[in-house]
């Protein structure tokens, strides 16, 4: 039986990998967008997976969204929370709108994707979370105090969630991805970057297809045994 899966920001960078390898997986997948109509409509062109638009921050969009996601397609099994964003600054310039933005979508954000489908994997009796946090959410960052502490949150839902979901079939996964090669990256100064790829033992960025295929196996029906866990795809730069 084909799976349903929704990704958050799956129509960019890493989510688009990860909508894909789902969709080669056999999976029927809705992947989700914030703002960008056009990255989104080629997309679809180029993957022929429906695309949907919702702010991931907003528990009445994310609910009305997820609402029309299983009428589409059906009950959602998988869900990949992946939608996020950075806006650094050293904390002493750190103003309250960039920490609020940064809560607002790669924290709560996870909450108002995962909540409204919760109830129906646990109805079901199987279930797929997996959220996307990141190495800085492991080790801190300088200019990132928002951005880490949110991925270190992302470690809290899903060890919490591991635990309420077990018994109901549903587990619950992180993904610590290093420095990978997307528009989030590529964005920083060359310089930035170089120093980056520095202190990367692999000597190399990661490619968005090395994190959905960590996502492709915590997906499966295979993976039931593996709960909490944090998988860290970084190139040998950080170890917990
Ligand atoms: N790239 C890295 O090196 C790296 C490393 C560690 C962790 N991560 C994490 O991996 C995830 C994906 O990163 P990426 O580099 O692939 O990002 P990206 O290329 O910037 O793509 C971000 C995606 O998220 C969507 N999005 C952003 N804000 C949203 C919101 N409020 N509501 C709904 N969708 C929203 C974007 O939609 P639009 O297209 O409409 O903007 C886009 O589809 C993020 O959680 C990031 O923190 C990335």
């Amino acid at each position: 039986m084909a799976r349903t899966a929704l990704v958050t920001g799956g129509s960019r960078g890493i989510g688009a990998a990860i909508s894909q390898a789902l969709k080669d997986q056999g999976c029927n997948v809705a992947a989700t967008y914030a703002g960008n109509d056009a990255a989104a409509a080629q997309f679809t062109e180029e993957t022929g997976i429906k695309t949907y638009k919702w702010n991931v921050g907003s528990y009445e969009e994310s609910t009305a969204g997820i609402a029309q996601v299983e009428a589409d397609l059906g009950p959602i099994d998988i869900v990949v929370a992946n939608a996020g964003i950075t806006r650094d600054a050293p904390f002493h310039k750190m103003t309250p709108e960039q920490w609020q933005q940064v809560i607002d979508t790669n924290l709560t954000g996870v909450f108002n994707t995962v909540h409204p489908i919760w109830p129906g994997m646990r109805e079901r009796k199987f279930g797929r979370v997996i959220v996307i946090s990141s190495i800085n959410g492991q080790k801190g960052q300088f200019a990132q105090v928002n951005y880490a502490a949110t991925k270190a949150g992302d470690l809290g839902i899903v060890k919490s969630l591991a635990q309420e979901g077990a018994r109901a079939g549903i587990t619950a996964n992180a993904i610590c991805p290093g420095y990978i090669a997307t528009e989030m990256v590529m964005a920083v100064p060359e310089k930035v970057r170089e120093s980056i790829i520095g202190q990367i033992p692999a000597g190399r960025l990661g490619e968005p297809e090395e994190i959905a295929r960590c996502v492709a196996f915590l997906a499966s029906d295979d993976s039931g045994f593996i709960n909490g866990s944090t998988i860290s795809a970084n190139g040998a730069q950080f170890f917990v």
